[in-house]
């Protein structure tokens, strides 16, 4: 790529920002002036970082638990930092190919639900390998006590040890110091706030502790200590009608499936019970839905999340009073879905957004990102006695 093609790609990037974003729904944003738009450190300073493993095609939980927070964070003043956690999808990945393919699609598919690249930088985490560094500086602190107590190691652990296939001892390094990884990740980056789901929770209050620990131990302040944790994070129940959408469940309703799949898949949601009392005379879907049961609840969430109140109301109404509707209310759920998924589509595979252009686009936010990414990692150097790096001098 020629030098001046990463910025006529990047005005190019910004038109389709401004002319192609026709918005669904939940995706609300007017982008004024956005061609003007560098990203320089925003009014209050304050630092948001989430990232998200490349596990394939997103679904709506990843969308309402945590990318629609993302959507809203980047309209405010903070600086937003995203990332695809492609090292931390090496614990889990095997297929060489399918790392490199489901970031990209995963990046695709943030950009396609309205992730503005000059409000949020999105970045891969291997694009800043000093990460690296930085967790084995962090590695040299932490008690393997500490790490053999969080509960995610725990839970993968034991699965790992449940499955017929695992030989010897399934564990690997770097199972274990999955949360010194995400510790470099979050403090890396000086992040004041650290928006989760109730599953990372435990591992942002490991990095806080590493934080902590680090700086008494070497009497210094080189890591920031994230101030706040926590997100309003929605949990979706899952299509089989299970407490969570997930992948490895196999009940998901997926970002990018086509009108004819997402009417089999909610099709196949069971409803089999009929309508029963509520013991609520609420219309606000947050009271009601968690009193519906099993399928309904998922079929009702998905309405209120995509259709307009009036179509939610008639259907709670139609619940209330009986009868058969179910169909009807199926068909409905699928239509608004759709309707949902189809600017995020079609934004998908836009083909100005092919490989290259994220590439390049990738290129230019590790380098929004690591400058204070190497400040940090010379801090701790420093901090710990070894010195500034020559290699990078
Ligand atoms: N572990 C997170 C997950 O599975 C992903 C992640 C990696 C992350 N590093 C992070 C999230 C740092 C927040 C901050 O969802």
């Amino acid at each position: 790529m020629s030098g001046k093609m990463p910025n006529l790609l990047f005005c190019l990037w910004n038109q389709f920002v401004v002319f192609r974003y026709s918005c669904g729904p939940f995706i609300s944003h007017s982008f004024p002036s956005i061609s003007k738009v560098v990203l320089s450190m925003s009014a209050s300073n304050e630092v948001i970082l989430s990232g998200i493993r490349p596990t394939g095609r997103l679904h709506y939980g990843n969308y309402f638990g945590a990318i629609h927070h993302f959507l809203k964070l980047q309209e405010g003043d903070a600086t937003c930092f995203y990332f695809i956690a492609d090292y931390h999808a090496l614990t889990t990945i095997t297929e060489r190919k399918d790392i490199y393919r489901q970031t990209l699609d995963m990046l695709r598919t943030y950009v396609a639900c309205g992730l503005d690249p000059a409000r949020s930088v999105v970045y891969r985490q291997s694009d800043l390998p000093c990460t690296a560094e930085l967790s084995l500086l962090l590695g040299m602190i932490t008690n393997i006590g500490h790490l053999e107590r969080g509960t995610t190691y725990k839970d993968k652990f034991g699965k790992l040890q449940d499955d017929p296939r695992t030989t010897g001892n399934p564990l690997s390094y770097g199972l274990l110091g999955y949360p010194v990884l995400m510790a470099a990740d979050i403090l890396i980056v000086k992040a004041d706030v650290v928006p989760v789901g109730d599953d990372q929770r435990q591992h942002v209050e490991m990095a806080c502790d590493i934080a902590e620990k680090f700086n008494h131990r070497f009497g210094c302040e080189a890591l920031h200590r994230p101030k706040a944790v926590g997100r309003e994070a929605l949990r979706l129940p899952g299509l089989d009608g299970s407490a969570k959408m997930g992948k490895s469940d196999n009940n998901t309703l997926d970002l990018l499936d086509d009108p004819k799949t997402v009417l089999k898949k909610i099709k196949s949601v069971v409803t089999s019970t009929e309508p029963l009392p509520l013991d609520t005379d609420s219309k606000d879907p947050e009271v009601v839905v968690p009193k519906l049961p099993g399928g309904l609840n998922v079929l009702y969430q998905l309405l209120h999340l995509t259709a307009p109140d009036e179509v939610f109301q008639d259907f709670l109404e139609q619940y209330r009073t009986g009868g058969k509707f179910y169909g009807n209310l199926k068909k409905t759920v699928a239509e608004h879905v759709s309707k949902f998924n189809e600017p995020i589509i079609e934004r998908f595979n836009d083909p100005a957004i092919n490989d290259d252009f994220i590439e390049d686009f990738l290129r230019d936010n590790a380098k929004k990102v690591t400058p204070v990414a190497l400040d940090t990692v010379e801090g701790c150097r420093e901090a710990m006695g070894i010195g500034r790096s020559l290699y990078r001098a």
